[in-house]
């Protein structure tokens, strides 16, 4: 889901919005598409982090690479300022560079290929399965090259992608794969949490998903070597953390190893996610629920096909986006008008990197299932204080259009 299709809203409390709309007689309330889960202990937990006088890359960042890694069962979590910029990093650990090419979905946010672009490789668009929007082994076989030496899979709005047939065609042609679990915090795969079927995992913290720090990201994997220089990667290449020199009696005096990069996580941020972390278990069973009364509601809609959980894994509904079935009455377009029409914040399906400018000339092969996905489908309304009231509001409009 991209950061694009974050509600404006975000920031302003249910409170502060229907105070807002008591005052205009006969608007409709207005329902956001997402509001990030805060409250008084994230605050606090900031404000703490402030007083404490240490701002930066500190404690609170290594106690919350600590408690995230062992969520999702790695080995070592490295915290970044996005999981664009843990991408990019993942990539340069893998020794992704000029003249290689990275198979990627094109149905996905911008940045999956973006960061790929970064380390001045050739993104190369795979195919996505149409019943989950993600890539399978299938599709990535399809465009594999001589010159592929890597797979990043993305979990699309928190499906999960099968991993485990995606890690046996990698092994067996020595290919790196990556995860952008970016939207899949709390979605699990065969029963564990995602994130372990690659070398390497990147996540996002931006408030548009599930666990939110303001922005943020994690990389996450169990080889301690490449960990070690994630780390230093992250912080300009320096052999001494700027924590490490901190908490020496003497001079230290570091230096440069390679180039390096500013993709630092704040102590404030780490905080933040810590008391996010430990709310993550109800986040995904509030979407679950709320997920489940969608599907009850949108039954009887054949012209409608909702998101699902997968025969491997359980989504955490990042996005509860529905897809207009061929022949359906009325084009995707006019589903997202008249829901705005009716006060309710939806948003285009998954973005298609490949039919954006920034990829204009980007030669690819057919991306039927992504075309589709990207054309016909719609995100509704998902956010954890949603009333039945609000999910009624929104499928009355989709009854009207489809029904
Ligand atoms: C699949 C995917 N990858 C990467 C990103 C980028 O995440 P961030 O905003 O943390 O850089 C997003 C954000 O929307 C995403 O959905």
């Amino acid at each position: 889901m991209s950061s694009a299709a974050q509600n404006s809203s975000v920031g302003s409390s249910p409170a502060q919005i229907s105070a807002e709309q008591n005052s205009a007689e006969h608007v409709p309330e207005r329902i956001p598409v997402m509001i990030p889960h805060l409250g008084p202990e994230e605050a606090r937990a900031a404000a703490e982090a402030v007083l404490s006088g240490w701002v930066a890359q500190g404690p609170r960042v290594a106690e919350f690479e600590r408690a995230f890694a062992t969520g999702v069962g790695a080995g070592h979590g490295v915290a970044v300022s996005s999981c664009t910029t843990g991408l990019h990093l993942a990539l340069v650990a893998c020794g992704i560079g000029p003249g290689d090419e990275v198979v990627v979905p094109s149905l996905s946010f911008i940045a999956t290929a973006n960061a790929v672009r970064y380390v001045g490789a050739v993104p190369v668009f795979a195919d996505v399965d149409e019943q989950t929007g993600n890539l399978t082994a299938d599709t990535v076989a399809a465009v594999l090259t001589p010159r592929t030496r890597a797979v990043m899979v993305v979990h699309q709005g928190g499906v999960p992608a099968e991993v485990a047939e995606l890690r046996a065609l990698c092994s067996a042609l020595g290919l790196e794969l990556i995860e952008d679990a970016a939207c899949a915090i709390g979605s699990t795969f065969r029963g564990a949490p995602v994130g372990r079927g690659a070398s390497v995992a990147a996540w996002s913290f931006h408030p548009r998903k599930l666990l939110t720090t303001g922005e943020g990201g994690m990389v996450t994997l169990d080889d301690a070597d490449r960990a070690v220089r994630l780390r230093r990667l992250r912080e300009h290449g320096m052999s001494v953390s700027a924590a490490d020199r901190h908490a020496s009696s003497g001079p230290v005096y570091e230096s440069y190893l390679e180039t390096g990069f500013n993709y630092r996580m704040t102590d404030i941020q780490a905080a933040v996610g810590l008391v996010q972390l430990g709310r993550l278990e109800a986040l995904v069973a509030r979407r679950r629920e709320l997920a489940a009364r969608y599907h009850e509601l949108l039954a009887d809609l054949p012209a409608l096909r909702a998101v699902r959980d997968p025969a491997h894994g359980t989504t955490n509904y990042q996005s509860f986006w529905v897809l207009l079935e061929p022949g359906a009455p009325g084009r995707r377009d006019d589903l997202l008008a008249r829901l705005a029409d009716a006060g309710i914040s939806a948003r285009r399906g998954i973005m298609a990197a490949h039919l954006e400018p920034a990829y204009a000339g980007h030669p690819h092969a057919p991306l039927p299932a992504t075309e589709r996905l990207t054309r016909d489908s719609l995100i509704l309304p998902l956010f954890h204080t949603m009333t039945s009231a609000q999910q009624d509001r929104v499928v009355a409009v989709l009854r009207k259009a489809v029904g």
